[in-house]
């Protein structure tokens, strides 16, 4: 007979316990344990120290082939760039953003660009209806794609068996149940056991699995962040939804590099991937106004040129208001420590706002001097010459800090046209300026970084 198993589960990070308890030992959270019943099928076999068949081998290093892993081409530049190459076979792949943001646009209009390979689909969200729909918007060309809309793990095992995809898409997780345990889908067991099942069948068939999950507000892959440690590779999709972009970043990849981050432009007829973002991110007009600069980030290994805007104006009713959109509100109320401080400004009793043109969250230090410059800017009601940009990171004394890859930010404002760029002095170290044509002005300080923009 089936046992039952009342455990008690924190629903932030996963931890079990056999009793409720107010405050979870592993994170911190406080009233975070939910009960969860396991109904788990009796285990006939103990495990028993004697001799057991051997299914494995212990080799020596020497003995492991080595060479690239293969890789499945996507037919999606950024997506493949993501993964880090391509998709490896026989990979779980865990691709997390908050409901809405697009991941089922992203995936269903990928593998429709992959006519050669045999794909299974399971929607435990969508009708198949909903999904053509969305197929139609995204006007696909005719592919193989199998679509199943299932919730049952050991169903969505047999249509598996009897279709033998190549690749199969799993959207989303929280809505998949196993019938081996009791409590309702979604719920930390049930995705975790899921997940579990589903890496063992990828990897011992060496199928490629793509999961889709929801994220919480706290931007953890809901409840489940145990999800994270059981998958090869976590992608997370994240933009703001009343803007159009939308970024792919890679969080966790065991077969490459985390550094990557594709971006995306949502349109009315699906995912458009975005090459050279810099020209998307530079709002074309804004002769004459104040607050804007532009500065040189580098996120994953693509630099690009964005827009930091900011405004400041006199507080008018009580405490000064800040806020920061796309930048860390904490290190703004640094720059303005040191604006005070070491330049002299007195922004105390100023309102400022800063945001980042596009929605973008940016956390390259070296747009520092651009957020500190578009705060002059505004302040001063200045403008800042649209022909320059700017990048370096700003120290507590005021002091401009190098930044890293300058050659590839300064090749990418020259081929943006742009004529001046302030970059940090001690970047100037070693740098062959001889073969850029842009005038590379160098600042040590924050006051001098104003004086050039000022005068
Ligand atoms: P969806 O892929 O359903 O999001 P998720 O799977 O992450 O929950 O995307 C839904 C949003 O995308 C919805 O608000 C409509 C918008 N959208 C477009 O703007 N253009 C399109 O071509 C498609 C298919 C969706
Ligand atoms: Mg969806």
């Amino acid at each position: 007979m089936a046992k039952e198993k009342v455990v008690y589960v924190c629903s932030e990070c996963g931890q079990e316990s056999p009793r409720w308890i107010g405050k979870c030992p592993a994170c911190g959270a406080w009233n975070t344990f939910k009960e969860e019943i396991i109904r788990k099928e009796p285990v006939n076999k103990r495990p028993h120290s004697g001799i057991e068949p051997v299914k494995s081998k212990p080799i020596t290093l020497d003995d492991i082939e080595s060479g690239d892993e293969p890789r499945i081409n996507m037919r999606d530049e950024e997506f493949n760039r993501v993964l880090g190459g391509g998709l490896v076979p026989g990979s779980l792949v865990l691709l997390g953003g908050e409901p809405g943001i697009g991941k089922s646009t992203l995936v269903l209009q990928t593998v429709l660009r992959m006519p050669d390979k045999r794909i299974l689909y399971v929607s435990g969200e969508e009708s198949a209806r909903q999904l053509k729909l969305r197929a139609d918007r995204i006007r696909h060309a005719s592919s193989d794609c199998l679509i199943v809309c299932e919730t049952s793990l050991e169903q969505i095992y047999t249509h598996i068996k009897n279709t033998q995809p190549e690749l199969i898409i799993v959207d989303s997780i929280q809505t998949i149940s196993t019938e081996t345990i009791d409590s309702s889908p979604g719920s930390l067991v049930q995705v975790r056991e899921c997940a579990a099942s589903i890496l063992k069948f990828a990897k011992e068939s060496n199928t490629p699995v793509i999961l889709i999950g929801h994220i919480n507000k706290e931007g953890s892959i809901a409840g489940p962040k145990v999800l994270e440690h059981i998958v090869d590779t976590v992608l997370q999709f994240e933009g703001d939804q009343h803007y159009m972009y939308r970024i792919l970043r890679s969080i966790k990849n065991r077969f490459g590099s985390t550094a990557e981050l594709g971006i995306y432009e949502m349109r009315q007829d699906g995912l458009r991937q975005v090459s050279n973002p810099s020209e998307l991110l530079l709002s074309q007009d804004h002769e004459g106004m104040s607050g804007i600069a532009i500065a040189s980030a580098i996120e994953g290994i693509r630099p690009f040129l964005i827009e930091t805007q900011a405004l400041v104006s006199t507080a008018a009713y009580g405490m000064p208001q800040r806020s920061a959109t796309g930048f860390d509100l904490r290190r703004m109320n640094m720059l303005l420590a040191v604006l005070e401080k070491r330049v002299g400004f007195k922004l105390a009793q100023k309102d400022v706002f800063l945001n980042i043109a596009g929605g973008l969250k940016v956390n390259d230090p070296a747009i520092d001097l651009s957020v500190i410059s578009a705060i002059l800017s505004s302040n001063m009601d200045t403008e800042i010459e649209r022909t320059v940009c700017l990048a370096g990171e700003v120290g507590l004394s005021g002091e401009i800090r190098p930044v890293n890859r300058i050659e590839q930010r300064i090749a990418e404002a020259e081929k943006l046209g742009f004529s001046q760029f302030l970059i940090p002095k001690h970047n100037l170290q070693g740098l062959d300026t001889s073969k850029f044509k842009i005038e590379l002005i160098p600042v040590k300080k924050v006051e001098e970084a104003f004086r050039m923009l000022f005068g």
